[in-house]
């Protein structure tokens, strides 16, 4: 099976580990096993538990006790609604696996995660692009996802909030999106990995899983809780779906980690503290990001509304990724460019990293772009 480049990926695996300044970083400040212990309260427990863990397969669908932490997180779902998988990006590979043959039509979102219709066009679907546009709030145009929807359509992939944007779909917005699937008979797939990252009121917004009989969410310990090491993640979605998924996931996955299960329930088990100190990152740098951005007439955004990344526009004539390289051999600060994301004329930046490397990333990264000749 072809299938296309990974951009995103291809970009972070090339260059994250050699710039000085990672801003192009999507995972909040990451947590030490133990800062993660001792904000659960539960160092001492912890250690006799995994010390005393045995190392087999374990629970295959994922430990009961985190599989109810998770369901914790939707209104509606239940243990039996939730799988563990390999990181959002399994969930998202099995839910896509599962449902997706040669021939069947997909819509998605873009920019958004590529899996979500670079997986499909592999399968052999009919992708659909549904654009999302700066002068929408990069939100999907109703008329515009009705006009790509047929009879055949099987799967909308939708994501939200949104990498690289960082816009957030109301309540109103979401029931629409169900309202023209439902119609289609299409399932739904919300990739939710930042909900929990609403920067303003509820920090968790309403789950597609919660909304729609053929809604899926997928989500992870990744980015709102800090913990991407974990490689954890998960699939929310009918039970019906998921005895399907549970086919595919025998052939890639048997069960995840007992010790990533484990520290994943830790944290959990304490989501609203690990939540807000997310939050306080995030907003804190969104800031510092917006006071800089006032002063760069070269730049400009849609003030993200949630998640942990926002999309700049190129006010010059110039490729991203060759703006991005130069910066990055320059400053050692290191950005995604659009190119990546199959959007030219903009730059991903992630502000969920250390205040201190934000800040003096965005310093460099303003004396370069005073010095550009454009
Ligand atoms: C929208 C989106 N989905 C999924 C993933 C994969 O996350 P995980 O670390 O949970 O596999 C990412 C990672 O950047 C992402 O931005």
């Amino acid at each position: 099976m072809k299938i296309r480049d990974f951009g995103v990926e291809m970009w972070m695996n090339a260059y994250e580990n050699d710039c000085t300044y990672n801003l192009a970083e999507t995972c909040v400040e990451s947590l030490t096993v133990g800062e993660l212990l001792d904000l659960a309260g539960c160092r001492e427990q912890a250690v006799a538990d995994l010390l005393n863990m045995k190392l087999t397969y374990g629970a295959i669908e994922g430990s009961e006790r985190l599989r109810a932490l998770i369901a914790g997180l939707y209104e509606k779902q239940g243990p039996e609604n939730i799988v563990t998988t390999h990181g959002a990006i399994g969930a998202n590979h099995l839910v896509i696996e599962t449902l997706v043959e040669p021939g069947d039509e997909v819509i998605s979102v873009l920019p958004t995660y590529q899996q979500h219709y670079s997986i499909p066009e592999a399968f052999g679907a009919k992708v659909r692009i549904l654009p999302l546009r700066a002068e929408n709030g990069f939100l999907p145009d109703m008329d515009e996802l009705k006009s790509l929807v047929t009879n055949h359509t099987k799967l909308i992939c939708i994501n939200n909030p949104n990498n690289p944007a960082g816009s957030l779909m109301d309540d109103a917005l979401l029931q629409k999106i169900v309202d023209t699937a439902r119609a289609a008979g299409a399932w739904l797939l919300c990739d939710e990995v930042y909900r929990g990252l609403t920067h303003e009121g509820e920090a968790f917004g309403t789950s597609i899983a919660d909304l729609y009989e053929k809604g899926i969410s997928t989500g992870s310990m990744s980015k709102t809780f800090s913990l991407a090491g974990l490689r954890l993640g998960w699939i929310a979605a009918p039970r019906i779906l998921l005895e399907q998924i549970l086919r595919h996931r025998d052939y890639n996955t048997i069960s995840c980690g007992g010790i990533d299960e484990y520290l994943a329930a830790v944290a959990l088990s304490c989501k609203d503290a690990i939540a807000a100190r997310s939050r306080a990152i995030v907003t804190g740098n969104l800031t510092v990001l917006e006071q800089w951005l006032d002063g760069q007439p070269k730049l400009s955004f849609v003030k993200p509304k949630a998640g942990t990344t926002a999309f700049l526009k190129m006010e010059f004539d110039m490729k991203s990724a060759d703006f991005c390289l130069g910066l990055l051999r320059e400053t050692g600060v290191l950005l995604v460019p659009g190119s990546v994301m199959d959007r030219e004329g903009y730059l991903r930046i992630g502000y969920a990293n250390t205040p201190a490397v934000i800040r003096q990333g965005l310093e460099k990264m303003g004396e370069y772009l005073a010095k550009l000749p454009v």
